[in-house]
């Protein structure tokens, strides 16, 4: 079996530049267990395509259990996002309802809306952190939307628990402190839905909560701790991974002043933007899975049970799939081949969604502010080696 001595996702070295390390791993072990992690890491685009295609090899069942442990806000019932097919189906189907294309291009003007003043607030600081004063603030805004939750009483409360849970995966290495403030906010947001679910029984909205409460009493079956897992993990993915999407791809165009000029000309390049920032630097960058039986992978022996991590960043960074694949290139033919939204059947719910916020908020802020610029050349990321964006990104109008 191959060791992974030198290759530590908790180091903060490889936090910050991981690309190097997956590489080397692409090349050499291919498929490798990680000490750190004491789980298995599948490197190769074609390798992790595989793990999606194969849930019956590779099951979501553990992804809660890992990623968040005692901090899963709703034990009781298995996530949709840990249910493999055809338990996954009954649940996605339901929820794929508040997330069809005509929905979520109806959302359009309002998610500008929402863009537009979030950037009025950040513009009258004068400097401000495009991260945290802006792109945080998008996504917690538009998914309060559509859970029904009032958009300003709930999104600090909302930003508060999510950087909380983010932290999960990393529990081992966090000090106690730490680890009391996380349980607290998991049993707020536990706690905010439960009062959601009751208030819209009695006052059903346009909203996801009152179409997955009417789902249940049509008798689809979705059960009261099924509205609160649901409306959990939505409010979770919903509220994190877009933010570090609008950050990243900002920094790309600072990064790439004659990209960013001719977008500044033609906005109607910023999808491009997004799509191939999601291939660049995937704001995920792997996901959870646990082998059913031993499975045997380029000369490895996974053995059943073991915690795989089908590293989707890497994946994406892969020179068998994409040419030249560390150059940021809008112009890429085959870029929307990339995973940063998964693949199979937890391909992400909020892609859309997610590619319309962070359109229209790196469409808005360069109109807005044609001369928006970095304050230091450095850039941190996030402590994290599970979701990736920016730490904090000081910009000057
Ligand atoms: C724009 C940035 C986003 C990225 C990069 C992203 C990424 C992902 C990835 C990689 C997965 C698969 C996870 C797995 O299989 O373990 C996923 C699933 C999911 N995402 Fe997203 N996501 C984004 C936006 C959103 C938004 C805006 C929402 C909701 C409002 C959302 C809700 C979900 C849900 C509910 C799942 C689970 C789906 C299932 O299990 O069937 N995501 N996302």
């Amino acid at each position: 079996m191959t060791t992974a001595v030198d290759f530590n996702p908790l180091s903060p070295e490889f936090q910050q530049q991981p690309y190097p390390h997956y590489r080397q791993a692409r090349d050499e072990t291919p498929v490798r267990f990680i000490e750190a992690l004491n789980a298995w890491g599948i490197f190769r685009y074609e390798d992790c395509a595989y793990t999606f295609k194969h849930p019956e090899l590779f099951s979501a069942r553990d992804f809660i259990t890992n990623a968040f442990g005692e901090f899963d806000p709703v034990p009781e019932v298995p996530s949709i996002i840990a249910l493999d097919p055809p338990d996954h189906t009954r649940l996605r189907k339901i929820a794929n309802v508040a997330f069809t294309p005509r929905v979520i291009r109806g959302m359009q003007d309002q998610i500008d809306k929402v863009i537009s003043d979030l950037l009025d607030e950040a513009q009258a600081k004068g400097e401000f952190d495009f991260v945290s004063d802006f792109a945080a603030y998008v996504p917690v805004s538009v998914t309060a939307e559509i859970l029904g939750v009032d958009a300003v009483l709930g999104r600090g409360d909302f930003k508060r628990w999510t950087m909380d849970l983010i932290k999960a995966p990393s529990r081992m290495a966090l000090p106690e402190a730490e680890l009391a403030q996380m349980k607290k906010s998991v049993e707020e947001l536990r706690a905010y839905f439960i009062d959601q679910i009751a208030y819209r029984r009695k006052n059903p909205g346009n909203d996801l909560i009152s179409a997955l409460i009417q789902a249940e009493e049509e008798n689809q079956s979705l059960t009261e701790t099924e509205i609160l897992s649901l409306a959990a993990l939505i409010q979770f993915g919903g509220s994190e991974t877009p933010s570090h999407l609008i950050g990243t791809s900002m920094w790309e165009l600072f990064e790439q002043p004659e990209t960013r000029a001719r977008v500044q000309a033609d906005p109607s390049l910023v999808g491009e933007v997004v799509d191939e920032t999601l291939r660049h630097q995937s704001p995920v960058h792997f996901v959870f899975q646990t082998a059913t039986q031993d499975i045997e992978m380029h000369d490895e022996t996974i053995p059943a049970d073991s915690l795989v991590f089908s590293f989707i960043g890497s994946a994406n960074r892969d020179e068998r799939m994409f040419n030249d694949p560390d150059t940021f290139d809008i112009d890429r033919k085959g870029k929307n081949k990339h995973m940063g939204f998964a693949r199979g059947a937890h391909y992400c719910i909020g892609d859309m969604l997610g590619k319309i916020m962070c359109g229209s908020a790196i469409r808005q802020a360069l109109e807005r502010m044609p001369n928006l610029h970095p304050v230091s050349p450095e850039q941190e990321w996030m402590p994290s080696f599970w979701i990736r964006g920016p730490k904090e990104m000081r910009v000057a109008p």
